[in-house]
């Protein structure tokens, strides 16, 4: 059996992760155990919850998970088993449905989890015992998340910070213009890292780099005020009432910040013009891209006239499912205010560059050749930043219980 926790102390900081962590189910099972059913999940944009039994389903790990929004409005989060002989109660991705009723014997829940019907139970059968299994559920910068564990995380600081950025960009106003599913053969962690940096953006990314400037005093670690065209672009949204300085979790799980696009762009296109026509609340076009990652899974981007959402999920040690939603202002009607085509294909070109490099990264760290190598400080501190953050969490989950002396 792997032991984890002499291969988390042997991790030299600034040094990318041993093999093990990159290929081994011990590990992976851990990180589930320890990350993934611990903190807050990003499961799905909240535009996708717009009438009342909308769902959308996830596998968190070992886990299926159904969001669903009640009648009353609220958006709750149920783990899918049913609770008569454990049937996955809902199988499709997102639908709508008045109430959830398991496919195999057709017991019957509402959307607020209580079971309202099971036939030929008996007198004895007590229906107020067997509701769906609720688990946390919280919405931050119109996104809604889901937490496993028995006590969360405090959301508190996140989604306060979140909103306020946001808002601008009129969160509860925004429909889901198109979504994409893939997997990218590699460890949810180099899905991560290679987010984190963009040292590879130049030599992968000719579609993104019309735009995205790939500066490292922009989107590294760096609070993009070393930048002279940060701290300029900065300065601007914020007196324009954009909050867009450099925000960061005291314990390094998430960061808000604004930064400028390539010259006079405004969005991700070809050509740099808007793909969708400007968000209401955001006071100029040329707002840039404000960036919100939150971790272990989902790294985001508010511009002025669309957002994307990123959603990470692992699927084995070296599988890991990537969700893109492009999401544009609620009236903007496809064809007249917008082109699909236009809209989506930098990042559906960044996204499969993307999982061609970390697929070929696999590959690498999959030979008994392979040996850790350094970070580039400059151009990669942001995935130190990710390391340190993932080496930090799992040290104090897998550390021995100190027991105090009688
Ligand atoms: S398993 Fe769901 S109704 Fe029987
Ligand atoms: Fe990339």
């Amino acid at each position: 059996m792997t032991q984890i926790a002499p291969l988390l102390a042997a991790q030299r900081s600034g040094y990318a992760l041993e093999r093990p962590f990159y290929t081994d189910r011990a590990i992976f099972d851990a990180d589930l155990t320890h990350i993934w059913y611990q903190e807050w999940i990003f499961a799905a944009p909240e535009a996708e919850f717009a009438k009342p039994g909308a769902y959308v389903t996830l596998q968190l790990g070992a886990y299926p998970v159904v969001i669903v929004k009640g009648a009353d409005g609220a958006i709750r989060a149920f783990h899918n088993v049913c609770r008569h002989r454990g049937q996955r109660l809902c199988a499709k991705p997102s639908g709508t449905s008045v109430k959830l009723v398991c496919p195999y014997h057709q017991w019957t829940y509402e959307t607020d989890g209580r079971l309202l019907w099971a036939r030929d139970m008996g007198p004895e059968f007590d229906a107020s015992k067997h509701g769906l299994k609720q688990l946390h559920c919280d919405t931050a910068a119109g996104m809604v998340f889901v937490c496993l564990a028995e006590v969360a995380p405090d959301f508190t600081p996140v989604k306060a910070e979140a909103n306020r950025y946001t808002a601008p960009h009129g969160i509860k106003d925004l429909k889901v213009a198109f979504q994409s599913k893939i997997v990218e053969n590699g460890n949810w962690k180099l899905v991560l890292e290679n987010n984190r940096e963009c040292y590879h953006c130049a030599g992968s990314h000719p579609s993104l780099c019309r735009t995205f400037d790939d500066n490292p005093d922009l989107v590294g670690a760096d609070d993009s005020l070393s930048s002279p065209a940060g701290a300029a672009h900065v300065n601007r949204c914020e007196a324009a009432g954009l909050p867009s300085r450099y925000v960061i979790d005291a314990d390094d799980q998430w960061r808000l910040v604004r930064i400028p696009f390539v010259g006079d762009a405004v969005s991700y296109t070809m050509d740099g013009k808007a793909a969708a026509p400007k968000l209401p609340g955001m006071p100029f076009a040329n707002a840039g891209s404000l960036l919100f990652f939150h971790y272990p899974n989902t790294w985001n981007h508010f511009l002025s006239d669309h957002v994307l959402n990123f959603r990470v999920l692992p699927i084995s040690p070296t599988e890991t499912e990537v969700v893109t939603t492009w999401l544009v202002h609620k009236d903007a009607v496809e064809g007249r205010d917008y082109d699909l085509t236009r809209l989506t294909e930098v990042w559906e070109n960044t996204n499969d560059e993307d999982r061609r490099v970390v697929e070929e990264n696999q590959f690498g760290i999959n030979s008994p050749a392979y040996e850790p190598g350094p970070y580039s400080a400059r151009q990669e501190s942001g995935v130190i930043q990710f390391i340190d953050w993932y080496l930090a969490t799992m040290r104090k989950a897998t550390a021995p219980l100190t027991l105090a002396a009688e």
